[in-house]
């Protein structure tokens, strides 16, 4: 089905491990189920161990392999350049590749600062003149599901919004004797649950209610204070030593806010959700109607019309695999769900139409920063008493 005659889009790819894998899936797959306008070729993959990057390129699909990034920027069959890696290199990475005239999507968190977001942002928008396009990986954006929330919000199903609940919940660190990975790291991470899952809940807020965050009042909390150093990294899953290191970012954020439409809005991110693996949920409660999403049931959305009868009115489970769903017409018959790996694969999809219609590729490194404002908001009023803080430009 793939069109060989359709023009190549070189991809380099900068790590390997978790979201390596996820986005090499995607460039893989994205042309085999999207009529695409382009067609993503594996280009290159960099990582910093030449055995272990040759062996992931095998397995992954990459035609060839570097050692350091910056030569996988100054290849000429890299048009666009994805990066995998932790945040403290997000900024360097986007930086050189859109100077030296790379189209450029990067992982989550944008930065690790609202300096360098807003370093990036600027470049980007720079760039965006040479015809350039950067786009943050707030993947989840990409769930049918949540696609279509966003559809029905904006078509006035809910009415004026009066509140957002929002939620990340996870477990991975529960253990005291799990190691202190990269992510527990804040010169690394930059921040820990905040960054991280925080992110994640605050955009898609703000998607799917194309309202801006204004002003936030925040707690953090880091429960185990120092952990094992490990002894072999291996992202999520790592063991530790007998060495012990202090953690430096926080394990649970909660916090609430304003809207820039009026509504209120809460929010909790955590590592410390004993029996929840991944249990990212919003529920948006409107003057006609409340829409809620569980990630942990992520092809269904639930809707209730607050304009039908009492006697018949409550939420009702929207199936959102049939073709008129966003993105579920190129998958499989209703019914058949999708899973993690597609949110990557629509990722893909979505970037590759932007380049090609010469229009950006949302979220844009503006909207990054956004979000990127918000986190420094909350550490900020974390750091002093939970005091109310604006979050600038919203
Ligand atoms: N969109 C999502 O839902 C989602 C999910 C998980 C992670 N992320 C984000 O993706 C990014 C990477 O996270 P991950 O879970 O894949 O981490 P990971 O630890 O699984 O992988 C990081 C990779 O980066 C490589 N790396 C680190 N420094 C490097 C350098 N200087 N040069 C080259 N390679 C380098 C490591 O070797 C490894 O291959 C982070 O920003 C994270 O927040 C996003």
């Amino acid at each position: 089905m793939v069109n060989q005659d359709t023009p190549e889009l070189g991809v380099g790819l900068v790590g390997y491990a978790f979201m390596g894998a996820t986005h090499s899936h995607a460039w893989r797959t994205a042309p085999r189920f999207f009529d695409l306008p382009l067609r993503p070729r594996l280009a290159a993959l960099a990582g910093r161990d030449r055995t272990a990057v040759r062996a992931a390129a095998e397995r992954m699909g990459w035609a060839a392999v570097e050692t350091d990034w910056r030569a996988l920027i100054a290849r000429d069959d890299v048009q666009l350049v994805d990066i995998c890696t932790p945040g403290d290199t997000h900024a360097e990475i986007a930086l050189a590749a859109l100077e030296a005239g790379k189209h450029v999507l990067c992982e989550k968190p944008l930065a690790n600062s609202v300096a360098e977001a807003e370093a990036m942002a600027a470049a980007a928008e720079k760039a965006r003149e040479r015809g350039l396009r950067a786009m943050v990986g707030f993947s989840y954006r990409r769930v049918p599901a949540v696609a279509l929330a966003r559809q029905m919000v904006a078509e006035g199903r809910l009415g004026t919004i009066r509140h957002v609940r929002a939620v990340y919940l996870q477990d991975w660190i529960t253990d005291p004797e799990f190691p202190l990975t990269w992510r527990l790291r804040k010169e690394r991470a930059g921040s820990g649950a905040l960054g991280d899952i925080g992110a994640h809940i605050v955009d898609l807020t703000q998607f799917v209610t194309g309202q801006l965050i204004t002003g936030v009042s925040g707690l953090t909390e880091t429960f185990v204070r120092e952990r094992p150093l490990p002894q072999a990294a291996a992202g999520l899953s790592a063991t530790g030593g007998e060495e012990r290191g202090e953690v430096t970012v926080d394990d649970a954020a909660l916090f609430f806010g304003r809207l820039s439409g009026g509504a209120l809005a809460s929010f909790e991110a955590t590592r410390f959700a004993s029996g929840r693996k991944n249990a990212m949920r919003i529920e948006i409660n409107g003057s006609l109607g409340s829409l809620a999403f569980d990630f942990e049931s992520m092809n269904e959305l639930l809707f209730h019309d607050e304009t039908l009868p009492a006697r018949e009115a409550g939420f009702r489970r929207i199936l959102a695999t049939e073709p008129t769903h966003p993105y579920a017409g190129a998958w499989w018959p209703p019914g058949h769900g999708l899973g993690y790996d597609h949110t990557f694969v629509h990722q893909a999809k979505d970037l590759v139409e932007a380049i090609a219609e010469e229009r950006d590729a949302e979220p844009t490194f503006a909207d990054g920063l956004r979000v990127q404002r918000v986190l420094a908001a909350v550490e900020a009023s974390a750091a002093d008493r939970s005091v109310w803080t604006p979050v600038p430009g919203a």
